[in-house]
């Protein structure tokens, strides 16, 4: 008990994947202002890394960064080598990055199919069958993959996307199970409309659609489908990814937790 008690409080090293923008950006800030070393990951010019670097400077962990493409096992083994290398084996695990595209079944792209999948899904397992082997010799670990409300409900023109991430909620529950003899949680938190790029095509496409500007066209978006019509702030999953790495929710695993306005309460 004790043992596991100090393992609470240390400074963990944590992969958060798609963490240069968004909410994966927000919850490395999250973590890192926490005291815990931080592996910045996303698609982005040597620039937009280097001026990430900088902005990550002034916090007393350390911190690396990969732009490892995650679409394919090749990609997400060079993110755990290039993570190891940059702040050690991590023992936390944040599953974030992902990509969306919208169009009815009948006609949507194989291509754009197939990489939501690889993104959204995959590299969720592939990550974590890497990482696991060292969090289970070490007795702890914490594995939060950023689902959806789309993990739990569906909407149309998203198959793919709730696809992906309904079985990113069912990995999640599989990991829960597997790991729970050695201190190791596995839980998903399910975002209803959160403020961040991925969301902004989606509010041009309505503005185009109907002839509004962009601020009618978010409200529009948002209070479509949660009661609470306001978008989430990403620093609020940032808090919640790191409640569920400290000691306080150390009994909640396999979880599927709505932030979304009471959307899936419906
Ligand atoms: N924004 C929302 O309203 C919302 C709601 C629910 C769930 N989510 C989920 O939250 C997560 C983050 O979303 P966001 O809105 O912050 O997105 P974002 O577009 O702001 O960021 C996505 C991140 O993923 C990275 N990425 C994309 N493809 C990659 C690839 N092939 N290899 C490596 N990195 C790649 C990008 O570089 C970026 O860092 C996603 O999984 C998304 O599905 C978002």
């Amino acid at each position: 008990m004790r043992e596991f008690t100090v393992q609470q409080n240390q400074s963990h090293s944590v992969l958060i994947t798609g963490s240069t923008s968004g909410i994966g950006l927000a919850i490395a800030h999250c973590f890192a202002r926490a005291g815990h070393h931080v592996m910045l990951h996303g698609l982005a010019s040597d620039e937009t890394a280097q001026a990430l670097r900088a902005e990550f400077a002034g916090y007393s962990g350390n911190q690396g960064f990969s732009a490892a493409d995650i679409s394919t096992e090749a990609g997400c083994a060079q993110l755990v080598a290039d993570t190891r290398e940059a702040i050690g084996n991590p023992s936390i695990l944040i599953n974030n990055a992902g990509i969306q595209h919208t169009a009815p079944a009948h006609e949507f792209p194989a291509e754009k199919w197939q990489q939501i999948l690889a993104i959204n899904l995959s590299a969720g397992f592939f990550l974590s069958r890497d990482l696991l082997p060292a969090m289970r010799s070490n007795g702890w670990g914490r594995i939060i993959n950023i689902a959806s409300v789309h993990g739990l409900v569906a909407s149309e023109h998203k198959s793919a996307y709730c696809a992906a991430k309904h079985g990113l909620v069912g990995l999640t529950k599989v990991l829960a199970l597997e790991n729970a003899d050695r201190n190791i949680t596995a839980n998903a938190i399910c975002p209803g409309w959160v403020e961040t790029p991925l969301i902004q095509p989606q509010i041009e496409n309505i503005a185009r659609e109907q002839q509004v500007d962009l601020d009618t066209a978010r409200a529009e978006l948002v209070g479509a489908k949660q009661p609470m019509a306001r978008a989430t702030n990403p620093s609020a999953i940032g808090e919640l990814a790191l409640y569920l790495c400290g000691e306080f929710a150390n009994t909640i695993t396999g979880a599927a937790l709505p932030v979304d306005g009471g959307w899936s309460a419906q």
